[in-house]
């Protein structure tokens, strides 16, 4: 059971793994290498993740899809494979995860503001909202290239204050990535982390703790309703 913590002023949504499902780069990757699929794709996300990190760190900016590239380059070296490049673009051609419209919907209806906030470059954003077809339903569709530093910095999160013009504690913020949860409520937003059924901890990182949950407990917990296990509010 969750306090009613009141209701949220805007929701904003990670993408990838999140809005978007990561499931189906598993099968891409098991047509460049077979029997090691999945393994492969877990790899080049990790290495994706590392390297946004190590340059917001240094100061060396390069959008999300050079380092998508480059971490696909580096993991097909690792696993010593050739043809990944028949993976390029896979990230713009995730499907939508089934159980996220309904809940948007749901914040639409109470009148939230919506947005994506995303370390994925405005291109790479357009391209995947407009294959998925749920781009027009958010008033903000934030990319990280507008502050060119990823996500978990704070300047990253501060994007969502500026759009929105409400403070961090009335932003909802959803998410499925466990650092990005933890970076969200670092920053303040009220945290909707989506944590699969024996998914990690979060990381212990100091500062606010974030609790996991499903979809069905988001639009309660961002106190619009909308069923769920949480306590209506
Ligand atoms: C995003 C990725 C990193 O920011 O999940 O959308």
């Amino acid at each position: 059971m969750r306090r009613d913590l009141g209701r949220v002023g805007a929701a904003y949504f990670d993408l990838y793994g999140t809005l978007l499902d990561l499931g189906p780069l598993d099968a891409a990757c098991e047509a460049v290498a077979p029997g090691r699929g999945a393994e492969f794709a877990r790899a080049w996300r990790a290495e994706q993740l590392r390297l946004t990190w190590l340059r917001t760190i240094l100061g060396r900016w390069a959008d999300f899809e050079v380092v998508t590239d480059a971490a696909l380059r580096a993991t097909a070296a690792r696993f010593d494979i050739g043809g990944a490049e028949a993976l390029d673009g896979a990230f713009d051609r995730l499907p939508v995860r089934a159980e996220a419209p309904p809940v948007i919907e749901t914040l639409r209806a109470a009148g939230l503001r919506l947005g994506v906030l995303s370390n994925g470059s405005r291109v790479m954003l357009n391209r995947a909202l407009g294959a998925s077809g749920i781009g027009a339903v958010f008033n903000d569709i934030l990319s990280v290239d507008a502050v060119r530093r990823y996500k978990p910095d704070p300047r990253a999160y501060e994007m969502a204050v500026r759009a929105s013009n409400l403070p961090p504690s009335e932003i909802g913020f959803v998410t499925a990535n466990d650092w990005d949860a933890a970076g969200a409520a670092a920053f303040g937003f009220r945290v909707a982390w989506l944590r699969g059924p024996g998914g990690p901890a979060a990381p212990e990182v100091g500062g606010t703790e974030v609790g996991g949950m499903s979809w069905a407990d988001v639009a309660p917990f961002l106190g619009t309703g909308g069923g769920g296990s949480s306590r209506e509010p």
